[in-house]
């Protein structure tokens, strides 16, 4: 089935929520304890996109790609969040069973097309964790640049280590990934 690449609405909280619960319980176990992930974990994620697409939301804006009607992944950002390093990319995810068909990378050109009209002087970045090697891999794939190492604290309890990557441009982001199916 085709893929679409759409705008996030704000009547997408619970598809945002059930994907991103089935992505973290996926993609996180080891990283976010059990408990947290076997509770209410959907009805925690649509707390978040309410809020986040909500009235009165910070300046940011997301993707959703569908399968017919099926949510098959998103993506989420925030334009002017860092002076240095301009657009943060927070989140990006593909439901496991929709994973290495080009979602991911069909998101990310959807984000830096928009970026590369609407920011162009702004680099994007994001953080990954240390242990999610597969999305390291994703993105160096796809031009990113590793940068610095954090700690920080985990949803439901514990530290963990994490990256930056980031692409000096849109364009060069855009460059890396492509343009997004229509
Ligand atoms: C990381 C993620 C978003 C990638 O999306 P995806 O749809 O699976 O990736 P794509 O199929 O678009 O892959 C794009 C390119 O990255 C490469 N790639 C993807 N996964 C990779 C991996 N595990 N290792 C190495 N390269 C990889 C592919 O080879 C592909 O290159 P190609 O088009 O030249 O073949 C997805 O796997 C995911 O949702 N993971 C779980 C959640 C997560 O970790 N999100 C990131 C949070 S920071």
């Amino acid at each position: 089935m085709k893929l679409v690449i759409r705008e996030v609405a704000p009547c997408d909280v619970q598809a945002m929520a059930s994907l991103h619960a089935a992505s973290w319980r996926s993609a996180y176990r080891g990283i976010i304890s059990d408990a947290f992930l076997d509770a209410d974990l959907c009805a925690n994620r649509a707390a978040f996109w309410a809020q986040r697409l909500g009235p009165g939301a910070k300046d940011s804006f997301g993707f959703l790609a569908m399968r017919g009607e099926e949510a098959v992944g998103f993506a989420f950002a925030f334009p002017n969040a860092d002076q240095s390093w301009g657009t943060l990319l927070d989140n990006l995810h593909v439901l496991p069973r929709h994973k290495g068909q080009g979602i991911g990378r069909a998101l990310l050109a959807a984000v830096a097309q928009r970026c590369s009209q609407a920011v162009p002087a702004e680099g994007a970045h994001l953080w990954v964790y240390e242990v999610n090697l597969a999305a390291q891999q994703f993105y160096a794939s796809l031009g990113g640049q590793r940068g610095e190492r954090r700690m920080v604290e985990v949803r439901g309890g514990g530290r963990a280590a994490e990256w930056r990557f980031a692409w000096p441009s849109a364009a060069a982001l855009l460059a890396q990934v492509g343009r997004a199916p229509t």
